[in-house]
């Protein structure tokens, strides 16, 4: 498909844009501790600019600062002293022909900064009892639970609530109109205000957290007046020709909070105090392990487009739609006159040329999401944005694909995500690349992740296009050992040979009923929705591939329990991917045994322990093993045995699945 609405002019209030693709607003944790710009955040920022979007958005970017923060490295305009970053940021954005805005933010309840320095939360009204947390929010891994810490027992940490009274209003409002002039001032070219997922603006607008018996609170006009006095002072001071706008939630769900309704409403409030577009995501219960990809970042296509649409009924100014669109979806969207702009996130994370790419008329060309989840993982645990199968985003300014000074032979071994990524980008950078593949298809293992996900079958088809159009010289059917690897003389080795998913040492491993994950090549292809219909599946191993596998055998009708030896499954998705992947398994009915000690195979099944210490025997038609993957260096070591130089990437040295093959390849290949 053709992009031609995606790709034609828009405007948004003054500001011209060279096409309908917006950068989302993305806290990103790369600002200093002070939320001053970096050279980071910059480069970061060109990188998306220079691949061609029209707007890149900001995000969350703080008004108050030091207060009012929900992140250590979150940016921020708190006073005069921001400006000079911002205007460095803006100039270098500017050269590559986009615009940008910076999303304006006070977090409110969700100020976590504020709780580590026992300063007041700023809120419209007391809360309530808090809200019982999702126990699956508790599953993470040690790594994990150790960065996000508990805020509150930080020592000297307090959550003390500040209910607002009418002189702190006017305080905050003054708070965002000098942030706008501060961006003005800088060459930011709009600002967004930050008026949903939770945070001030929204806490006021939310009637789960508005509770004021004042102007400020009860109905709906009421819930919006600290907002419309906000953009109200702002066009009073900037005058109209500046942009501003905010981003609402379409609702909330999981919670009955805001409607739909109110949305809309909100929406045409906002018009009429002078905003220049409005952008509609969404919210959910925040103690819901899925609330984050049921809204916010959303692991539904399209979950935000309709209401969208519904607001852009009532309003006559732009709308700004986001929400896992692809960019045909978001093509067929503008047609339908369903939005005026869209907004992507996560597909600029993975690729900065997506837009560049479309206007090439190359979508296939185009990186594929994989719905890892790391990116936005990141920010709650405190640490900055990354990407699992994007290895610069968050390192634009320490890893940059430059050509290098003496084009070299290099021999990649192994066809899988890591040698595939080492010769792509040795080739970017003016290297020989020949690949060598033992298997008839490139992948590796890979395959077989790509036939249970249609993102993985996405990055696998996104992987094999770029080795053809890479020119790479890719042999397949050719089994490359220390002695070939020796005679071909290559002037650099990269090996690439994956890692090892045997059986598991316990009694009846040989059991005629396991298979391992290399052995279901054919099952994988052969299903059908039905076929496993009565039969008793268990799987050794609830990381990512467990889950996967046991998506599938539930698909196709199996009853199916994953046996975990610790309590955490997904455990190589970021967190907030996890909640999700594990809600889903458990409500297909997926049983998750997590702290089983697997003990053997038997006549009637699995023999294992449970956390309990009790013994239990699971009835098992099919036994597959997921779990247990651990490196194999023995090529790389029998080479080195030889004194034959080389470098070792991804999963041969240690297990990192597609996140480790991308970010070892990038290591190794960038400094060759
Ligand atoms: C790493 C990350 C950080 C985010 N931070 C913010 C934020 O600061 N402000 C905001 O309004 N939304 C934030 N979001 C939500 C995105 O703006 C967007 O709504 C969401 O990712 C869905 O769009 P996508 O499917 O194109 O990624 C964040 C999302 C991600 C992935
Ligand atoms: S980390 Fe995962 S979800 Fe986030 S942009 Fe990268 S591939 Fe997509």
């Amino acid at each position: 498909m053709n992009h031609p609405n995606l790709l034609a002019p828009g405007r948004i209030g003054s500001m011209t844009l060279r096409n309908r693709i917006l950068m989302c607003p993305m806290g990103d944790n790369q600002a200093t501790s002070g939320g001053y710009v970096t050279d980071q955040q910059i480069d970061y920022f060109e990188a998306r600019a220079r691949g061609g979007a029209a707007l890149l958005i900001v995000g969350s970017v703080g008004v108050t600062a030091p207060d009012g923060l929900s992140s250590p490295r979150q940016s921020a305009i708190g006073d005069d002293s921001y400006t000079p970053g911002w205007r460095r940021l803006a100039d270098r954005v500017h050269e590559h022909g986009a615009r940008v805005a910076l999303q304006l933010v006070h977090n409110g309840k969700n100020a976590v900064e504020d709780i580590i320095a026992a300063r007041p939360l700023w809120v419209p009204s007391l809360p309530d009892e808090p809200l019982q947390a999702d126990p699956l929010m508790g599953m993470l891994t040690p790594e994990e639970a150790n960065e996000m810490g508990t805020p509150a027992q930080v020592k000297g940490a307090a959550v003390i609530f500040q209910e607002m009274t009418h002189e702190h209003i006017a305080d905050m409002v003054a708070a965002y109109v000098e942030a706008v002039v501060r961006a003005q001032e800088a060459g930011i070219d709009a600002c967004e205000l930050h008026a949903g997922h939770g945070y001030l603006i929204d806490n006021f607008l939310s009637p789960t957290t508005n509770h004021r018996r004042d102007e400020y609170g009860g109905c709906l006009e009421n819930r919006a007046r600290f907002l419309i006095e906000i953009l109200e002072a702002i066009r009073a001071r900037v005058g109209p020709d500046y942009p501003v706008w905010c981003r609402i939630n379409g609702g909330e769900v999981l919670i009955d909070g805001e409607t739909l309704e109110d949305a809309c409403r909100v929406a045409e409030l906002a018009e009429a105090a002078g905003a220049d577009a409005v952008h509609v995501s969404l919210y959910a219960n925040p103690s819901m392990g899925i609330g984050f990809t049921e809204a916010h970042a959303t692991h539904i296509p399209g979950r935000f487009l309709e209401l969208g649409a519904a607001v852009k009924k009532r309003v006559g100014i732009p709308v700004i739609t986001v929400g896992r669109l692809s960019p045909d979806e978001a093509e067929r969207a503008l047609a339908d006159g369903k939005a005026d702009f869209v907004a992507m996130g996560r597909k600029l994370l993975a690729d900065p040329d997506l837009p560049n790419k479309l206007a090439a008329g190359a979508p296939e060309t185009v990186r594929p999401c994989m719905y890892h989840y790391r990116c936005i993982s990141q920010i709650f645990v405190r640490s900055n944005v990354r990407c699992a199968v994007n290895a610069m985003t968050g390192f634009e300014s320490t890893r940059k694909i430059e050509r290098a000074s003496v084009s070299k032979r290099i021999l990649v071994v192994g066809g899988g995500p890591a040698g595939m990524e080492a010769a792509r980008l040795g080739v970017l950078r003016g290297h020989q690349v020949v690949l060598v593949e033992a298997g008839s298809r490139l992948g590796g293992r890979f395959v077989l992740a790509a036939a249970t996900a249609e993102p993985n079958a996405e990055l696998l088809a996104w992987f094999e296009g770029e080795m053809a159009r890479g020119g790479i010289d890719v042999r397949l059917d050719t089994r490359f050992g220390v002695e070939s690897i020796v005679d071909a003389g290559f002037d650099e080795i990269v090996i690439a040979t994956g890692g090892r998913w045997d059986r598991p040492e316990i009694p009846g491993a040989d059991d005629a009923r396991v298979a391992t994950v290399d052995e279901l090549g054919a099952w994988l292809a052969e299903g059908r929705s039905d076929s496993e219909a009565g039969r008793t599946f268990v799987l050794l191993g609830g990381d990512r591939a467990g889950l996967a596998l046991a998506t599938v055998a539930r698909a196709r009708g199996a009853d199916v329990e994953v046996l975990e030896s610790t309590e955490v499954f997904a455990a190589s998705n970021g967190l907030v991917g996890r909640w999700r992947y594990v809600h889903d398994a458990r409500e297909s009915g997926i049983r998750l045994q997590g702290g089983a000690r697997v003990h053997g195979i038997v006549e009637e099944g699995v023999r294992w322990t449970d956390r309990d210490g009790a013994e239990r025997v699971s009835p098992a038609d099919r036994i597959l093993v997921c779990g247990g993957a651990r490196s194999d260096p023995s090529l790389a070591e029998a080479l080195r045995a030889r004194d034959v130089k080389l470098h070792a990437i991804g999963d041969c040295v240690a297990v990192g699945l597609v996140e480790g093959a991308m970010q070892t390849a990038a290591e190794v290949m960038l400094t060759l």
